[in-house]
């Protein structure tokens, strides 16, 4: 022990002598740490949630004076600290645990050092190989201290430290630990300073002791707990001992008298001094009884309990223990017995613990059919494989029955009817479900309250697989691989109140797991796959006052915690109350890692950045449809009113190309256009008599021009907009034929603006002014007022030809018609002469 410790000091140095500003102290735990800072040398870090600790044994040569923490546990380790004096701990006087150790250089610790360590419950000074002396005064002011561990460091007498240890300045001390000292002998007074201390368990461990004086623990006067395991004491010096303590009134309870090298058995005079003593607890492990014969124990009637773990049993009855009328509980862990001995009664028995980590052990069907007491029965960590029917008939008292990481595989229907008083079953740990899991393996325990199935690579659970257990409380099913949980399965559970259900692989989940669970209210669901919550989450966790979340990967975006908008102020409150106690539910964004849901929550959905969006859905989805709904109706109506114009604009501009590539065409073409017509005429309807002669005056006379009317030249079938634009644009000319009723017509009027439009496009395209593309045909008299703008204008800037009913003056009027109609000398081909010769001159 002494060399291996040794060893770990060298180790220690060999592996500090490379230290840098960041490298963690092997003393230290894995896992998250911060560094604080470098105090004169020292390197000082939290282990979150654990404790704070300053190292370097290269530097670290003067105590971290301005250091602080928020931490309650301090470790000042694996320094190359030499004094320390008053007032270091200044700034620590919050620290409850405190450890000194592994200071290489520490030789002094200077009388008043811990005066304001008011709060210092717990003190290590350990492993300090060059701290040969406490000063008497040293501990002053640890008026809280509860424990006090003083290991190895470099005492060469007891006394050298003992003295230090004053009840007055250390009224509360109830443990005092002095393991590994290499101190042979305890004097008389070396414990003189604790005379009516309150120490209760005194520990002298592993320390090469070889005496004691006998009276050395009598200033004691409260000890209840003596454990002197691993030491050289013989035989008669510890008859010694207890017998003064015994007569002194010191009514040990507990004696541990492990790793003594008792042989075969324990020494008749010690037992029975033991027993004068009576001693209620007695501990004789690691001592060696291959067989315990039943002559071993004398009439003890006050040992309640033993233990006789690691002792290489093999072989035993319970007849050795049945002088032993009082044994409550008895400990028998790691030994070799291949079965529980059937036979003898041990009815007193309440608690039988054999955890073997055995090659092989069975159980029968009548092992413990005498044992009827029996209240604890704990057989974890045997290699069982097989539980057969009855195996536990007899233990109608048994509460609690630990299967724990026993490897098995089967449990026989029935195995556990008539454990009826049963409240709790651990089976974790076991590949049992595998092969047998069904109701009935449950059977029998109708007042089971806890359940354990942690570790069984359960991969579903069958429906009914709860339905014999209607009083279970609690429920573990940690680290299995269960990916849903069907409501039914947990609907025969009226009294659910706990269930485990972290490391499986559970998802976010969108019906609610607890329905049938009224009075459930602590869930643990850490490490599996939940990634955003959900309705179904927030109501179950709403009735939780526990709630483990962490180690899931949540995604931390806004619209994950928009079904948070559903939830009510009290309920919102709760769960957030929840998250809050949960610093470990980490979160992922695309910007963040490391936040803490809350965090998150605090800056997004709480703060600005989420608010806008997840406080109203309204301002996320309606309001963009409705405006875009508005702009849509907006958008049709125009187009809607003005379907005419747009229809005519696509039309023209279908003309227009179609006219440019004719145009590209037909301008190599002597003397012809490509029109249909030569005019479209336009006309209200009650001008119709005056048309039909029109038609046939221009038709059927030299030139014979060809006009458009659109009732005779209009195809069936089309829309009229849609042959009148056609017309227009086929024909050279437009013919208005004006009257009051034409003007009065929005219809004529439409087309005398096609006429128009029509005009000045072609006009503008070509830069050829068109002039005279519309001719007017005046009937009557025109009333000015009716007359719209277009028309106005266009009978201000037009010649138009007057119709007068004056036959005389009719032959004229079709003399003029007929010339203004009549198709022009060619203009293109003349200009294409212009531009041909144009060019050769260049
Ligand atoms: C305690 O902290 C204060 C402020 O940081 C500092 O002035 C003082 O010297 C420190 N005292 C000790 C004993 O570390
Ligand atoms: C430690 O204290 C001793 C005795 O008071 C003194 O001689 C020594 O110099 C001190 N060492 C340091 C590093 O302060
Ligand atoms: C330890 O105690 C013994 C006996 O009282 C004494 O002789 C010795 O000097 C002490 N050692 C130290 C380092 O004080
Ligand atoms: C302890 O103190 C009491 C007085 O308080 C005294 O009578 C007794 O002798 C002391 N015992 C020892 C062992 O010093
Ligand atoms: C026990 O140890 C003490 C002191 O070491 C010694 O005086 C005594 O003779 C030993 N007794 C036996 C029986 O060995
Ligand atoms: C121990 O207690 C008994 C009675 O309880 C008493 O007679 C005896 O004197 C006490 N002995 C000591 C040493 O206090
Ligand atoms: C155990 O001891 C009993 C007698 O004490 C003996 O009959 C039996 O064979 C032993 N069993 C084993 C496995 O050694
Ligand atoms: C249980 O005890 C009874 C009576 O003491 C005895 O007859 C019986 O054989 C015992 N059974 C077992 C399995 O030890
Ligand atoms: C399970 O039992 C084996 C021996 O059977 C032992 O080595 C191991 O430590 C046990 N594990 C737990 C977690 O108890
Ligand atoms: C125990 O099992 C044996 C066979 O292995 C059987 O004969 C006996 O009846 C069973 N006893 C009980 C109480 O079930
Ligand atoms: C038991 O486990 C083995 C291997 O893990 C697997 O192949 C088998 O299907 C499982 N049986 C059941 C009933 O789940
Ligand atoms: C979040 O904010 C609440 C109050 O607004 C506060 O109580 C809580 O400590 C904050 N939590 C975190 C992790 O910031």
């Amino acid at each position: 022990m002494r060399r291996l410790a040794s060893l770990l000091i060298i180790f220690l140095h060999v592996s500090h002598s490379t230290t840098s500003e960041d490298s963690i102290s092997p003393w230290d735990p894995p896992g998250s740490t911060n560094f604080i800072g470098n105090f004169n040398g020292c390197l000082c870090r939290e282990y979150t949630s654990i404790y704070a600790t300053c190292y370097n044994p290269e530097n670290c040569r003067r105590f971290p004076r301005n250091f602080r923490t928020d931490l309650n546990r301090f470790r000042l380790a694996t320094t190359s600290v030499e004094n320390i004096t008053v007032a270091d701990f200044d700034n620590l006087t919050n620290i409850e645990i405190l450890e000194i150790e592994a200071n290489k250089d520490l030789k002094w610790i200077e009388n008043g050092a811990f005066t304001n360590m008011i709060n210092l419950k717990s003190l290590s000074i350990s492993y300090n190989s060059n701290l040969q002396y406490l000063d008497e005064d040293v501990f002053e002011g640890l008026i809280s201290l509860e424990s006090l561990s003083i290991r190895q460091n470099s005492f060469d007498q007891v006394k050298n430290f003992s003295f230090s240890l004053k009840s007055r300045f250390m009224p509360n001390l109830r443990k005092l630990e002095l393991i590994d000292l290499r101190c042979m002998t305890v004097d008389k007074d070396d414990f003189r300073n604790l005379n009516g201390s309150r120490l209760e368990e005194f520990n002298l461990i592993d320390s090469q002791v070889e005496y004691i004086h006998p009276e050395a623990l009598l200033p004691l006067i409260n000890l209840k707990v003596l454990n002197l395991g691993e030491n050289l004491i013989n035989t008669s010096v510890l008859i010694d001992l207890l017998e003064h303590l015994t007569s002194n009134n010191i009514t040990l309870n507990t004696l541990s008298l492990y790793g003594w090298g008792f042989k075969k058995y324990v020494p008749k005079d010690v037992l029975e001094v033991i027993s004068k003593s009576r001693v209620k607890e007695l501990i004789l492990s690691k001592n060696q009884f291959d067989i315990i014969s039943d002559d071993l124990f004398p009439y003890m009637p006050d040992l309640e309990i033993l233990h006789l773990n690691e002792v290489l049993l093999s072989n035993f009855t319970f007849n050795a223990f049945s002088k032993l009328p009082n044994l409550r509980t008895l400990c028998l862990t790691k030994n070799k017995f291949p079965s529980i001995p059937k036979g003898a009664p041990a009815q007193n028995l309440k608690e039988l613990v054999v955890t073997q980590e055995a090659r092989y052990f069975t159980l029968d069907n009548d092992t413990f059919v005498n044992m009827s007491g029996l209240e604890k029965l704990d057989l974890s960590s045997n290699n069982i494989r097989k539980i057969p029917n009855g195996s536990f008939t007899g233990l109608r008292k048994l509460q609690y029955l630990n299967l724990k990481n026993s490897t098995i595989f089967y449990i026989d229907i029935g195995s556990f009817d008539g454990l009826a008083a049963l409240k709790f079953l651990s089976l974790e740990r076991n590949p049992f479900p595998n092969r047998t899991f069904c109701p009935e393996v449950f059977a029998g325990l109708t007042n089971l309250e806890e359940l354990e199935l942690g570790y069984c690579a359960i991969t579903h659970l069958p429906l009914d697989i709860f339905k014999r257990l209607p009083s279970l409380k609690r429920l573990d099913l940690k680290m299995n691989q269960i990916k849903t949980i069907n409501p039914v399965v947990l609907s025969p559970l009226h009294n659910l109140e706990e269930i485990n259900l972290s490391w499986n692989m559970l998802s976010s989940w969108n019906n609610n797991f607890f329905k049938h669970n009224p009075k459930i209210a602590a869930l643990y669901i850490n490490n599996n796959k939940i990634t955003h919550f959900t309705k179904a989450i927030l109501e179950d966790i709403s009735s939780m006052d526990t709630l483990d979340l962490s180690g899931n990967l949540f995604n931390c975006e806004c619209s994950n915690f928009r079904v948070f908008s559903t939830l009510n102020r009290s309920t919102m409150t709760h769960i957030l109350n929840l998250l809050n106690q949960m610093p470990n539910t980490k979160c992922v964004t695309e910007k963040f890692t490391d936040y803490t849901i809350m965090e998150y929550f605090n800056k997004t959905y709480l703060g600005e950045e989420c608010k806008l969006i997840t406080n109203d859905i309204l301002l996320d989805y309606l309001i963009p449809s409705i405006i875009l709904l508005i702009i849509t109706a907006l958008t049709a109506s125009v187009l809607y009113i003005y379907r005419w114009h747009i229809r005519y604009w696509i039309f023209l501009t279908k003309m227009f190309l179609s006219r440019r590539a004719q145009f590209n065409r037909t301008i190599t073409l002597e003397g012809h256009d490509n029109y249909l017509y030569d005019a479209f005429v336009s006309y209200s309807s009650e001008d119709r008599n005056f048309v039909v002669r029109l038609v046939a005056m221009l038709e059927n006379y030299e030139p014979f021009l060809k006009l458009c009317v659109y009732e005779r030249d209009f195809e069936i079938g089309t829309f009229i907009s849609e042959s009148v634009l056609e017309c227009v644009s086929r024909s050279r000319k437009t013919l208005l034929i004006i009257s009051n009723s034409y003007i009065k017509s929005q219809w004529c009027r439409w087309e005398a603006q096609v006429a128009e439009n029509h005009r000045l496009f072609f006009e503008n395209e070509y830069g050829e002014c068109v002039n005279d593309s519309i001719i007017m045909i005046k009937l009557g008299t025109i009333s000015q007022q009716n007359l719209s703008p277009m028309l106005k204008y266009l009978m201000k800037t037009r010649i138009y030809l007057q119709w007068d009913s004056d036959d005389s003056k009719q032959k004229q009027f079709w003399e003029k018609l007929r010339n203004a109609l009549a198709p022009p000398v060619n203009v293109y081909a003349v200009k294409k002469e212009e531009t041909i010769s144009g060019d050769t001159k260049d």
